[in-house]
């Protein structure tokens, strides 16, 4: 983990970051954003302008420097008076990856306030990451991220500043467990590896004394506590389901909120085989699981005084002998009986059992399930914004108003009760697949299902952007992203100021 830093006055060694923009009405007008920091402009912008540089956003461009060994110019985009936290966040991003190899450097990125201190810092501590620990021979051919972070800011003695870089290194750590998690293979991470890396995560960050406390349910216990969905999707596999269940308890808590996420550590769709192109993927189906524990470690980390829980049902969809066959009929905790029509539809199953646990806490301010739930969300949003489904429109505001602050994209989507009689089933309570068109939305109803009314929830289906499958861009790397953890940690955040 990258550390970070504040600075201000003259940089006078070592590598410096600066931001370029581009004129829109007079795309060769190229501006030089440097935080007031002083620097030959003239010359620059000359050498600029023979690299064919156009300040657009994920462009970096590397020049010897004069005073320092090198100048990077990292693209702002269109020229601006002030910049947006996610514009600046980005460009920190793709500045600090193409710096992976690099010990330290100065980032002089326009910080007009401490929210733009805080977006810079973010950025570049979330593109200083790799993912190399199962490479052997070409190990040492990698480079490693970037050491050492240092912010230019005027801002370098004051108490907020300080505060909003320690969040940025908080918000860096987790995510970036998150992304090892889900980059982890299934080989490496099963339902029991997974309960015991969380649970060293949580003693590292002084456990019972952080005010946190670890409760893993075995396959037995799932079994005689009735936990028939988890245990139905676990049950074709060698490596046992788990229910790992993390509590954080502050003080003085002033709120209450509850995380379930989804924790399949792989997909093959069970009997519902997925076809093998693409099936690597479903290594990533338990960024659910992995963002509400990164989350609930980054909460406690900041002593945040509200209560939360989260839940990660943890299995494996395998084919066997043993797996859950089409039509099987099998219980969710609490009693609802539903029929299995297709194993793959297997999220919703384990989320079921979760959710229903989840809502024994009396009094929830909030209960909030993430989940790689369906291909359609990607067909509905593609790859980089998440969907948002809820039966409490105020709580998706503040959820969606928090995500914009972080720079998460989510967007509303509809529970329409129509799509819910495709979920009737003629031999059990309901199934566990409907309409096809609007699979997202369906599968949202299926939850809701387990939701009592009065409590007020949200599903976020993050199946698209918790794993990037393309090429990496701003802050966020190929492979797990560690999507909905920022937007979680900033709801809660938010959830006692007004
Ligand atoms: N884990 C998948 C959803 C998924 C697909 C996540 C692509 C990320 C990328 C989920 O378990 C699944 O298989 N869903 C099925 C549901 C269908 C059978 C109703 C789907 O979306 O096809
Ligand atoms: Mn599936
Ligand atoms: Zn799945």
């Amino acid at each position: 983990m990258s550390s970070l830093t504040l600075t201000d006055g003259a940089v006078t060694s070592g590598v410096l970051v600066v931001g370029l923009s581009f004129n829109p009405n007079k795309a060769s007008a190229l501006s030089i954003e440097s935080n007031n920091l002083a620097l030959d402009t003239r010359t620059l912008l000359a050498h600029l302008a023979e690299l064919g540089a156009t300040g657009k956003s994920d462009e970096v461009i590397k020049i010897p420097g004069t005073k320092t060994k090198l100048i990077v110019f990292t693209g702002l985009g269109p020229v601006q008076k002030e910049y947006s936290h996610e514009t600046l966040r980005r460009a920190a991003g793709s500045a600090a990856r193409a710096l992976a190899g690099t010990t330290e450097a100065t980032f002089a990125l326009p910080a007009p306030n401490i929210e733009s201190v805080a977006a810079i810092a973010e950025g570049a501590a979330l593109g200083a990451y790799a993912f190399d620990e199962f490479r052997g021979s070409t190990k040492s051919e990698r480079k490693l991220p970037l050491v050492k972070i240092s912010i230019h800011s005027k801002f370098t003695k004051n108490i907020e500043a300080k505060n909003v870089l320690k969040r940025a290194q908080i918000i860096a750590t987790y995510t970036h467990l998150v992304r090892d998690l889900i980059n982890t293979p299934p080989s490496h991470l099963t339902p029991d590896t997974f309960t015991k890396k969380i649970a060293a995560a949580v003693k590292s960050l002084g456990g019972a004394t952080a005010g946190l406390k670890v409760i893993v349910l075995n396959e037995k216990q799932l079994k005689s506590g009735g936990y028939g969905g988890i245990i139905g999707v676990g049950q074709g596999s060698a490596n046992p389901p788990r229910l790992l269940h993390i509590k954080y308890t502050p003080k003085k808590p002033r709120r209450t909120f509850a995380f379930v996420g989804k924790g399949i550590t792989f997909d093959t769709g069970g009997l519902a085989l997925k076809p093998a192109a693409g099936m690597e993927a479903m290594k990533s189906d338990m960024s659910g699981a992995a963002a509400v524990c990164g989350a609930i470690l980054a909460i406690a980390s900041l002593k945040i005084p509200v209560a939360v829980e989260a839940w990660a049902p943890l299995a494996e969809n395998m084919v066997s002998d043993n797996a859950t066959r089409p039509s099987d009929i099998i219980t969710i905790y609490g009693g609802k009986t539903v029929e299995v029509l297709n194993p793959d539809a297997e999220g919703r199953l384990v989320l079921a059992d979760a959710l229903v646990k989840a809502q024994e806490t009396k009094s929830l301010d909030g209960l909030i399930d993430v989940a790689t739930l369906t291909g359609a969300q990607v067909v509905a949003l593609g790859t980089r914004t998440s969907a948002v489904m809820t039966n409490n429109e105020d709580f998706s505001t503040r959820f969606i108003s928090a995500a914009t602050d972080s720079g998460e994209a989510f967007w509303p989507m509809p529970l329409p009760q129509e799509l819910r009689a495709s979920l009737d089933s003629p031999v059990a309570d309901l199934a566990n697949i409907g309409d096809r068109m609007g699979g997202m939305l369906v599968a949202g109803l299926f939850l809701k299902d387990f939701i009592k009314p009065e409590v007020p929830w949200l599903h976020l289906d993050i199946a698209g952007p918790a794993y990037n499958e393309s090429t990496a861009h701003g802050y966020t790397p190929v492979g797990g992203t560690g999507v909905a953890l920022r937007t979680l940690l900033c709801l809660v955040e938010n959830s006692i100021i007004r």
